[in-house]
């Protein structure tokens, strides 16, 4: 998913320091998961982790990425659902999920993307031509629309379990993101359709990585997080850097995440924002940013402390390295630096200028115990 901070291309900077220093595979906490890219590759190597993050599209994948097991069957769905059996029928469908590599999940994936009547729903309303904003194509708001609504009844009918509803939900918020009509962020739909926005939509589930067993995702800030885990290995942490909310940048997969069954969310302005009071974060507020970071080091009970910060982050490197030194058991931090190039999610304006097409992203270690 195309998302601010997202670790994947630095993966091999990170893993290689985790090994350069010699930390082996026990508990980690993965405590701004986002979309889980390091909590996924220390569960492939052995970690059991934990992931936390205060968006429930963040949850969504935490779920799909981080804490299931193994490949749904779906035995029930193919029990239960009658439209489904009867486009396992079809031989034009067979062969649409052989082309997807075949198996259960590949044909559930197949129903959802081609096979379900579109329907007009709250993301139509909200965030489609009809409802005054070009986030969708009016066609894909209906498939999103049904999708989600489909998951939601096979969910609460039991007819699929949790790992099955979560992975399919994933697939769905990075199959929607892959048609948004946005620069990379949902904080501005574009006024013309992008090409991307004129494809179909198409749900691509991952499957399950094997790794650790009893990994847990949480839906919390890190700090509260921090503190009901207690004693474990490795604490990682990849804050927002700078006054940006993700609330506001991804207020969109936020909506599919939750869903509108239960109650339909309030949107307002211009692109449908939420109210989003709880999900606003202390580590984009130049004020409260030290405060916080003080509060995570205090609540953690990690032996090790992994922090990735960036050259142009709120937190300037003389209180991130004094906060980090004054909580490490020998006073001593070890700081790498890798330059990369800049995500470009939004342009240059007024009072936001960038500095060069370079960043430098820096990794911090500190032993806490
Ligand atoms: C830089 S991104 C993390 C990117 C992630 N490592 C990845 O590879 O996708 C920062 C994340 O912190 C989350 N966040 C912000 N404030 C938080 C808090 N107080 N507790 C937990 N997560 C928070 C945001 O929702 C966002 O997903």
């Amino acid at each position: 998913m195309r998302y601010l901070g997202n670790k994947t291309r630095l993966l091999p900077f990170i893993l290689s320091k985790i090994d350069r220093l010699g930390l082996t595979p026990g508990v980690a906490h993965d405590a701004f998961a986002g979309t889980c890219a390091v909590g996924r590759a220390l569960k492939a190597r052995g970690w059991r982790v934990a992931s936390s993050d205060v968006m429930t599209y963040s949850y969504v994948l935490q779920r799909a990425y981080v804490v299931a097991q193994r490949v749904p069957s779906f035995a029930e769905l193919r029990a239960g659902d009658g439209d489904l059996r009867a486009a396992l029928r079809s031989a034009k469908f067979r062969a649409a999920v052989a082309a997807r590599g075949g198996g259960a999940l590949a044909a559930v994936a197949e129903y959802l993307s081609r096979w379900l009547e579109p329907e007009c729903g709250f993301i139509t309303e909200h965030y489609a031509p009809g409802g005054g904003r070009m986030y969708f194509t009016e066609e894909n708001a209906r498939r999103i629309d049904a999708i989600r609504r489909r998951l939601h009844v096979w969910h609460t009918e039991g007819l699929i379990g949790d790992d099955a509803y979560y992975i399919l939900l994933a697939a769905l918020i990075e199959g929607a993101d892959r048609v948004a009509n946005t620069a990379g962020v949902y904080a501005a739909f574009i006024k013309q359709w992008q090409p991307n926005a004129r494809h179909h939509l198409t749900l691509a589930p991952q499957l399950p990585i094997r790794g650790a067993r009893g990994c847990t995702a949480h839906i919390d800030d890190a700090t509260e997080t921090a503190r009901t885990l207690g004693p474990i290995d490795l604490l990682y942490v990849d804050p927002p850097y700078n006054s940006r909310q993700y609330s506001g940048y991804y207020h969109v997969p936020e909506i599919i995440a939750r869903g509108w069954f239960e109650a339909r969310p309030a949107v307002a302005g211009k692109t449908g924002l939420l109210a989003d009071g709880a999900q606003r974060s202390a580590w984009c507020s130049p004020r409260q940013v030290e405060g916080a970071l003080e509060a995570l080091l205090a609540a953690t009970g990690a032996r090790h402390i992994l922090i990735s910060y960036n050259s142009e982050g709120l937190l300037s490197e003389r209180v991130l390295r004094g906060a980090l030194e004054r909580a490490a058991v020998d006073g001593r931090v070890v700081r790498y630096a890798r330059e990369y190039r800049r995500y470009r999610a939004d342009s240059d304006h007024v009072g936001r200028t960038y500095r060069g097409g370079r960043l430098r992203e820096l990794l911090y270690y500190a032993r806490l115990r």
